[in-house]
């Protein structure tokens, strides 16, 4: 995959997932800016960017929910480099928690993030976004279309994200703009599956519910981003995309369960 000089913005690009893929365009010779709350994690992504052989490499401190500081970050980054060529939208935030014992605000938090921050940084980036031939990607969960016990607020969040992606890639299709989802599986080490599985042994029940039997790497989610950002891909749109090990085929498995149990003894206790 050849990225040099096309301009790849990645919102919550500054850890896990997101970094790696961000770290994956910058190897194939991109020019990346990268966006999240802590910028002293910007700056520490955006000089590992360089050193991973990014032709630039820009970013900017900001928090999605915010629609305005948003629009002012991606306009930042459209004076530095001009038109985008591909924009990853993967800010997040997730707890485990059953929906009894949640906070309207503590459920609205990670809708915020979650959902509106997706169709904020979407919004934001409209203006910017090369046309024809921009490739859009929302990182989803597989909380989008299974359901997880202790996961309501991520579960509601990520259905919707991907409704977003559907719907938009028939708004801006017509302008040659491709929108699709990718959705990682457990991916291993990250902060998300850290707060999934914070035992050996919720990672061993994660695990087993992998139909190919491994968690996976952020290099296998920044393998699909590349794929559906190249001109390989220039046909797919409107797509989630799950990157998965066939997790879904086995629906919420014996995890979902082992996690509801949990919570409610923790309740009890
Ligand atoms: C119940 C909780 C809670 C918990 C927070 N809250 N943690 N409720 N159980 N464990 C409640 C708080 O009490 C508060 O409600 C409300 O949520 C907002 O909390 P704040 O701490 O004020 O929010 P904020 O500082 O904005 O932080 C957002 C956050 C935080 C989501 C709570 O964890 C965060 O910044 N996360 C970003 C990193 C992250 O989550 N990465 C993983 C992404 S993985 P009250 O009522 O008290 O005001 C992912 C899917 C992964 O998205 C899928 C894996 C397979
Ligand atoms: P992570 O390391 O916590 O990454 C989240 C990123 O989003 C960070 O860069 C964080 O940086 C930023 N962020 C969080 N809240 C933000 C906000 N309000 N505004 C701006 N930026 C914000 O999590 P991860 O586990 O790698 O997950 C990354 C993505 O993959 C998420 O979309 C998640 O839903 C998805 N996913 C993860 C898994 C998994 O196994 N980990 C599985 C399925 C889907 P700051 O803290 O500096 O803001």
């Amino acid at each position: 995959m050849n990225f040099a000089g096309q301009t790849v913005i990645v919102i919550g690009g500054t850890s896990g997932i997101n970094r790696g893929i961000a770290e994956a365009f910058a190897a194939s010779g991109a020019k990346l800016a990268v966006a999240s709350r802590s910028q002293e994690k910007v700056d520490d992504t955006v000089a590992a960017l360089k050193a991973a052989g990014a032709q630039d490499a820009i970013g900017a401190a900001f928090d999605v929910r915010d629609p305005d500081a948003v629009a002012a970050g991606l306009k930042q980054f459209h004076d530095a480099y001009g038109d985008f060529d591909v924009l990853v939208s993967g800010a997040a935030g997730n707890f485990p928690a059953l929906a009894s014992e949640m906070s309207v605000n503590a459920f609205k938090t990670v809708i915020d993030i979650d959902l509106m921050g997706t169709i904020h940084v979407m919004k934001g980036a409209y203006p910017f976004l090369k046309r024809p031939g921009a490739s859009i990607i929302n990182i989803s969960a597989p909380q989008s279309y299974l359901p997880y016990e202790g996961q309501a607020h991520v579960c509601a969040a990520k259905a919707g994200v991907d409704q977003i992606t559907r719907t938009l890639s028939m708004e801006w299709g017509v302008e040659g703009i491709r929108v699709n989802s990718v959705v990682p599986g457990f991916i291993e080490g990250t902060e998300g599956a850290k707060r999934l599985a914070p035992t050996p042994d919720a990672g061993e029940a994660l695990r087993r519910d992998v139909p190919l039997g491994r968690w996976g790497q952020p290099q296998d989610v920044a393998n699909a981003c590349l794929f559906l950002s190249s001109d390989l891909a220039s046909y797919i749109s409107g797509t989630v995309l799950a990157v998965d090990g066939a997790l879904y085929q086995r629906g919420s498995g014996k995890f979902g369960q082992m996690m509801g149990e949990m919570l409610r003894s923790m309740k009890k206790g």
